[in-house]
């Protein structure tokens, strides 16, 4: 299947959140990076049709997705950004109470959210009270509920919030497990997080998609402008200030190492080095202000 959004657009009032945005995605993880205020997860709520575009359409298939309506939602799984829980509920009953909000048959429903909270790493807590839980397990949970309905196309709201190391790495797992065959965006303002568990990056800014593809690709685009550079740790900060640096690490006593994006070398001792997604993330995002 393919999931399009052409010519989306999304406006508050005078202020433009999703911005023209033509993209089209068949099976695969889509990671959707940008800084706070680029405009993911207006964008996601389009995709999850929880709000009208201003202008533009939504097509799954070439069918707009207000216009199948109940069947696009029957495909669909959301974590949203701000998840809330009902604290007194236990795990298990929590699941079953959106399993029937989704209208699944009551039997299946139990089965398939023993097998999710298997899954999530949460079975030895599927009685204990909601309010009892970690931010992280309440994360898990969530993702359980976005998976209730085996959705083809599921969509997470920065799912890696309050993840620790461990959690992520289980996360990733349970990520590219479930994503074979299906079509699954997470959004994230944190780049480490998604280099490796998206296939695609879809690097958000001010409402539009700067770049899109998979990771080498579009890291090229900032080949032969990131630099290494060693000053005298007394200028360090006005060199950091100066250039959009990512990352600046001491050496030595009163020596910095700089980690520079610049089309020119910042200084002459700079050496140009390989770009990651860090370093293009910064260049497409620094100064992004559509707050
Ligand atoms: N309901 C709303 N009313 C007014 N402005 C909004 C609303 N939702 C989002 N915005 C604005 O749209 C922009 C994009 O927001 P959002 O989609 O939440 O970005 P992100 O998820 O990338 O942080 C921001 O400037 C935000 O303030
Ligand atoms: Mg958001």
């Amino acid at each position: 299947m393919e999931l399009k959004a052409i010519a989306l657009t999304k406006k508050f009032g005078a202020k433009i959140a999703v911005n023209h945005i033509n993209i089209s995605l068949s099976n695969g993880v889509y990671g959707l990076l940008g800084a706070n205020g680029a405009g993911k997860t207006t964008l996601m709520r389009l995709f999850c049709s929880l709000q009208n575009p201003t202008s533009g359409e939504i097509v799954l298939d070439d069918q707009n997705i207000t216009t199948l309506g109940e069947k696009y939602r029957n495909l669909l799984g959301y974590l949203p950004q701000h998840f809330g829980c009902y604290p007194d509920f236990t795990a298990l009953d929590f699941l079953l109470y959106v399993a029937a909000l989704k209208g699944l048959h009551d039997k299946w429903a139990r089965k398939k959210s023993k097998e999710l909270l298997e899954m999530v790493g949460l079975s030895d807590e599927s009685s204990h009270k909601i309010k009892t839980f970690s931010g992280g397990m309440k994360q898990r949970l969530g993702i359980a509920q976005a998976m209730l309905n085996d959705p083809y196309i599921l969509i997470l709201d920065e799912p890696t919030a309050g993840l620790d190391p461990k959690e992520r790495v289980r996360f990733r797992n349970l990520i590219s497990a479930f994503a074979k065959e299906r079509i699954v965006i997470l959004s994230t303002h944190i780049v480490s997080d998604i280099e490796f568990i998206a296939e695609k990056i879809l690097m958000m800014k001010s409402g539009k998609i700067v770049n899109f593809g998979e990771p080498p690709e579009i890291i090229s685009a900032v080949n032969g402008q990131v630099w290494e550079c060693v000053v005298s740790s007394a200028y360090a900060e006005k060199y950091a200030t100066a250039f959009t640096t990512s990352n600046l690490r001491n050496i030595g006593s009163n020596e910095t190492k700089l980690r520079i994006i610049s089309e020119r070398p910042p200084t002459e001792n700079a050496i140009p080095i390989q770009p990651n997604l860090e370093d293009l993330y910064l260049y497409y995002c620094k100064g992004d202000t559509n707050q």
